[in-house]
């Protein structure tokens, strides 16, 4: 590919395009950004996980400057997030969680549409290598309703790449997108990756999160990890055993009030057993095993054990009950 190579540097602290530090946001009395803080360096594809609610779009929104916080401050792209926010705004390649183009004009037209708005100087230009770039090219004269959501997708993010941004925000953008089309919108991420290009995706895919080269994970609100995958995982300090054998459903049960388990989660035919006591754990296993058919092996714990874990330990901590 031949992407949109980026546009001219602007200067930003120790190669960061993304440093917010204790952003707060409340809409009236919901607090659903708190104390947040978050670095992003360049080239970086950054995974922003967390489940529906957790303040994901409410954050991203925050750090491009399109809502203002009700305390905290930092930088995106070097520019002061209160103070430049139309720079910003101007300068970032935004993603919006809904497709937000016009169903009745053409690929072409969507995107000869947007340059405009962006007031590029070589508008037929722009477009034609943001087609190319993003494989759209044959499909240019095509409906974006009659699209399928991996299109569309694409033709989203080719329009965020027209005016060549050096930092992308991405907010679910391969929601509804089917396997194969997700592969391919990570390996254009990748590749625009390679090419200096910073992106904070937020995500609800555990494969995708696997994907990127750092995560922060969101629950109410409140950062709760950020790091590298191995970061995550080793810092929630958790032991996991797969168990195999008849009725996991009724041991998982059981396994869930024993002392040493934290959590069980059925991952295909196997069940996921994890705790903090990584002693207490193996004991009450090979406990529940004695005079049963079941398979025991301590394996690697995986990000969605931790992740997992974190939901829960949150909804423990600052969860309103259902
Ligand atoms: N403009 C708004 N006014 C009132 N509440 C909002 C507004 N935007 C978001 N919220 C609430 O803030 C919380 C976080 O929303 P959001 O940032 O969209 O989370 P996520 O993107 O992780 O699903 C939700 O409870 C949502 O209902
Ligand atoms: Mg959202």
């Amino acid at each position: 590919m031949n992407a949109a190579a980026p546009s001219p540097a602007t200067p930003h602290a120790g190669g960061l395009v993304i440093d917010v530090r204790g952003l707060n946001k409340r809409f009236g009395d919901k607090h659903v950004v708190n104390d947040v803080s978050l670095q992003v360096r360049a080239g970086e594809i950054f995974g922003f996980l967390g489940p529906n609610g957790s303040g994901k779009t409410t954050c991203i929104r925050l750090m491009c400057g399109l809502l203002t916080p009700d305390g905290g401050s930092g930088t995106c792209l070097g520019y002061d997030i209160l103070r430049d926010s139309a720079r910003i705004k101007r300068e970032v390649g935004y993603m919006t969680q809904r497709f937000s183009y016009w169903e009745d004009l053409t690929i072409r037209e969507n995107l000869d549409f947007v340059a405009r708005m962006y007031g590029l100087p070589d508008r037929r230009q722009a477009v034609d290598s943001a087609l190319e770039d993003l494989g759209l090219a044959t499909r240019s004269s095509q409906l974006a309703g009659a699209l399928s959501g991996g299109w569309k997708q694409r033709m989203a993010l080719a329009a965020c790449l027209l005016h060549r941004p050096r930092l992308l925000l991405l907010d679910e953008p391969t929601a509804g997108v089917d396997p194969t089309a997700r592969r391919d919108f990570w390996e254009t991420l990748h590749q625009l990756a390679s090419q200096g290009i910073s992106v904070l995706v937020s995500t609800h895919y555990m494969d995708e999160a696997e994907r990127c080269h750092k995560l922060a994970y969101l629950s109410y609100g409140r950062l709760l990890a950020q790091g590298t995958a191995e970061e995550i995982i080793a810092g929630e300090g958790l032991a996991t055993w797969s168990v195999r054998g008849a009725d996991l459903t009724a041991l998982a049960r059981e396994l869930r009030e024993a002392p040493g388990v934290a959590q069980t989660v059925a991952f295909g035919a196997a069940l996921h057993v994890s705790g903090s006591d990584a002693a207490l754990l193996e004991r009450t296993l090979r406990e529940a095993a004695a005079g049963r058919p079941l398979a025991l092996e301590p394996v690697a714990t995986s990000l969605e054990d931790v992740f997992i874990h974190m939901m829960r330990r949150s909804d423990d901590n600052y969860g309103s009950p259902a």
